[in-house]
């Protein structure tokens, strides 16, 4: 009992309990002796959402200590980050760089929207099959940026038929942008098969994908899908901490946007030229967050790149699938689809559910899910990214059949 109130205690104050280690230690404190700190008192929850998403100790570890900017040792890192990043995405320095952008994700996808689009003429046909792909609409809304949306259903694909179509009617398009997984639904969309059917029409379109929660767990090859500029963000697949995103250019096309952001801080075109010039940001560097990315993409070569990685996330999807079936919980997505990065869910048509105590029950007991972002259905969903394996999932299926059972909530579900 008093272990279970000890425990307690800290999974609510952990910072306050690692501050009495640090006040009731005679000597100073080493990054190993604070990893142990962490590792055996101080309990995290386990985040099976669309982020932040769980990390390893080692790269949260990777973050104690300060750097300076101008450090030899941080441009060095940055350096290291921009060309892992290029293999990732199976391509060379030559006709791609990588541009880190402070902030979260949607900041590197408003910094490419803003930089690319020409300022006269610009047009964006936008490709919209959830929250993220209607995001992009609200930014080119806020750079008063004509534009053109093609809405399909949110269990829907692509309808490459109809984006060839409306290239053909719309000729002055210059942009055309979409995202890769729809994190809202968990819809992966075939970039691959879109980028090469617009291309098939207008060559020089610019082709924009916002990867964030898919790139580093989902094979994309930039140069098969004909994808000029592509986005994600350092918490997604990569595992590393939140804090800065970063956006994948092509070079010819990137060394033709000098001038036209709408933003200083968002201009890409103005990051790339600095980095390569000095080796430097322009303004202050996420200097620990990209110490943490670093041992991040070296776990996540130890783990086998992207094809380990992939198997371990459709892991731990098959391991939620199998298990949520048995308590018969309904997917939102048919068996047509096959993403593995999230899961919606339908809510249980059993009276007794509260997507409110479901919720607070399941994180009580440390297991953190989210709600659901599809408009026309009340669902839920549940993450297989992040620090996440099939133990996990496991003991998810069993917390969440025990709020159930709590919540009195029949199972299986009818
Ligand atoms: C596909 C996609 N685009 C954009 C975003 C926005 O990223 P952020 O919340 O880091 O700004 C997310 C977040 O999960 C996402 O999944």
């Amino acid at each position: 009992m008093m272990m279970m109130m000890r425990r307690l205690k800290l999974v609510q104050f952990p910072a306050k309990h690692i501050a009495k280690s640090f006040r009731n230690s005679r000597a100073s404190i080493s990054i190993t002796s604070m990893s142990r700190v962490q590792n055996s008192e101080v309990t995290s929850k386990k985040l099976f959402t669309p982020g932040p998403l769980g990390v390893s100790y080692e790269t949260k570890a990777a973050m104690l200590r300060d750097l300076g900017s101008r450090d030899v040792e941080f441009i060095d890192t940055v350096k290291f980050i921009r060309s892992k990043l290029l293999d990732l995405a199976c391509v060379t320095a030559d006709t791609y760089t990588v541009v880190p952008v402070q902030g979260s994700g949607t900041y590197a996808v408003e910094a490419v929207l803003s930089t690319v689009v020409p300022r006269q003429g610009g047009k964006v046909l936008v490709l919209v099959s959830g929250a993220y792909g209607r995001r992009m609409t609200q930014i080119l809304d806020y750079m008063q940026c004509d534009r053109i949306i093609i809405e399909g259903a949110e269990h829907d694909k692509t309808d490459i038929e109809a984006v060839q179509k409306c290239l053909i009617e719309n000729p002055d398009i210059t942009t055309v942008s979409m995202v890769h997984c729809e994190t809202s639904s968990g819809v992966i969309h075939q970039v691959e098969k879109v980028g090469n059917a617009i291309k098939e029409i207008r060559p020089n379109v610019v082709f924009f994908v916002d990867a964030m929660s898919s790139f580093g767990g989902v094979p994309l090859h930039l140069v098969d899908a004909k994808i000029d500029f592509m986005v994600s963000s350092a918490n997604k697949c990569i595992e590393g901490v939140p804090g800065f995103s970063f956006a994948i250019c092509n070079l010819e096309k990137l060394k033709k946007c000098k001038g036209i952001a709408r933003s200083l801080s968002l201009d890409i075109y103005e990051q790339y030229d600095n980095l390569e010039k000095t080796g430097q940001f322009r303004f202050t560097p996420p200097t620990h967050a990209m110490l943490a990315f670093k041992k991040a993409l070296e776990e996540l070569e130890q783990e086998g790149n992207i094809a380990g990685r992939s198997k371990r996330y459709k892991e731990n999807r098959a391991v939620l699938r199998k298990g949520m079936k048995e308590l018969g919980f309904q997917e939102f997505l048919d068996d047509t689809h096959d993403g593995y990065i999230i899961t919606s869910y339908f809510f249980p048509k059993d009276p007794n559910f509260s997507f409110k105590a479901f919720y607070e029950k399941l994180s009580n007991l440390g297991q953190v899910i989210y709600p659901g972002k599809v408009t026309k259905a009340d669902c839920f969903r549940i993450g297989n990214i992040g620090h996440l394996f099939p133990s996990d999932m496991e003991h998810l299926l069993k917390c969440i059949k025990d709020v159930c059972m709590e919540m009195n909530v029949k199972l299986p579900l009818k």
